[in-house]
């Protein structure tokens, strides 16, 4: 089947990308306990770049944001120059890479934490229901700290250092993860930000914290380089907030006046709905942002055609699909089938089976 939107080129401010499909976040906790990128994560990457904009993995910007095992960090200026093994093989093949950031909150646990503390977050409220994996195995969660306001800006510091060292790294861009549940979500949703200073109260209040990183990473990437990630309908990590539409809408319009590259916006129901009113669809950030949009979340190759052929969206990120399928680019454009979806039990195991061996087609 043809998908002659899907798979043309789209131009992201100064960067060409060769087509529209794009490869979602996907942690897949290869970096070891060192969180050190290495040689099978650049293969692991690299088999991807055809897509036409690879964001890669969460990483961590400080140790106190690790929430995931043997997830990579971005920390350390150790961990910059590991990443150039990946910026390099994927610029060998002619691919783009951004880096996500990202920083857990109360998705952490203090086995995680350098020193042993509780993990932070907007404010002292914890994840209920679903438990977390640590060095001690599987953990309930803890009751998190609120941050300071005088330690706030110390947090969007760490995000301007690791938006630098990713240029160091020689990426093409960095994500802003405000998605899932982590710790910028924890300060933009009212379910779990109750703070009476400055980084809370109204959306505009709540936007703070995440309008002080743009600020940050701006002063170390031009605009157009810098993506940030919403997921406003989703219910991972305990998260679903009765004004969700509100807060998005008045996130989105203020994330456009920085002139960002891209909003990510995860619409699709697949990743769990909290159903607290109609979900957002994609094409209702076109009224609030006026740069790329990217949507996700369940989409097929015909599904992510439509919504560009109708104009709701620019991008398509694939996360799911292109676990067990290197050459997604290539299956759509030939029409060949895709493998079945990988087993879950392959997504954040440490060892190299169910990661960089499957095989393109054919
Ligand atoms: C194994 C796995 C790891 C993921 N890791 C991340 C991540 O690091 N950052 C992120 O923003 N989303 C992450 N997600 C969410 C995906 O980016 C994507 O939103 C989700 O898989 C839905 O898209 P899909 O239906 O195309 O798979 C992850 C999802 C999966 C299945």
């Amino acid at each position: 089947m043809g998908s002659p939107h899907l798979l043309s080129s789209w131009q992201l401010k100064d960067l060409t990308l060769k087509n529209r499909v794009v490869l979602a976040p996907l942690t897949r906790a290869r970096a070891g306990v060192e969180r050190m990128p290495n040689a099978l994560m650049a293969k692991y990457y690299a088999q991807r770049a055809s897509a036409g904009l690879l964001i890669s993995e969460a990483t961590v910007v400080s140790q106190q944001g690790i929430g995931w095992l043997n997830s990579p960090g971005i920390y350390s200026d150790e961990q910059a120059i590991a990443w150039q093994q990946v910026t390099r093989a994927v610029h060998e093949r002619e691919g783009r890479i951004f880096l996500q950031l990202w920083h857990c909150g109360r998705a952490s646990h203090s086995s995680f934490q350098p020193d042993g503390g509780w993990p932070v977050s907007a404010s002292a409220i914890a994840i209920q229901g679903d438990e977390i994996h640590t060095p001690l195995g599987k953990q309930p969660h803890e009751l998190p700290r609120a941050l300071a306001t005088e330690e706030v800006p110390l947090v969007v510091e760490d995000y301007r250092r690791a938006a630098a060292r990713a240029r160091e790294a020689g990426f093409d861009g960095v994500e802003i993860h405000g998605a899932n549940g982590y710790l910028i979500d924890q300060f933009l949703q009212s379910k779990t930000n109750q703070r009476g200073d400055r980084y809370g109260g109204d959306c505009e209040g709540r936007f703070q914290f995440l309008r002080e990183i743009v600020e940050a990473v701006l002063t170390v990437w031009p605009a157009g380089r810098v993506g940030v990630r919403l997921s406003p309908n989703g219910i991972f990590n305990d998260m679903g907030s009765p004004d969700f539409r509100e807060m998005a809408l008045a996130t989105a319009a203020q994330l456009d006046t920085f002139g960002i590259g891209y909003l990510h916006i995860m619409d699709g129901l697949a990743f769990g709905f909290h159903g607290l009113g109609e979900p957002m669809a994609l094409r209702e950030f076109r009224s609030v942002f006026s740069g790329t949009l990217m949507g996700n979340c369940g989409y097929t190759q015909e599904t992510a055609e439509a919504a560009i052929a109708r104009g709701d969206g620019d991008l398509i990120a694939f996360g799911r699909p292109y676990i067990s399928n290197p050459d997604l680019v290539e299956r759509f454009t030939h029409g060949w089938p895709l493998a079945s979806d990988a087993d879950m039990a392959v997504w954040y195991s440490f060892d190299e089976k169910g990661y960089a061996d499957f095989p393109a087609y054919g």
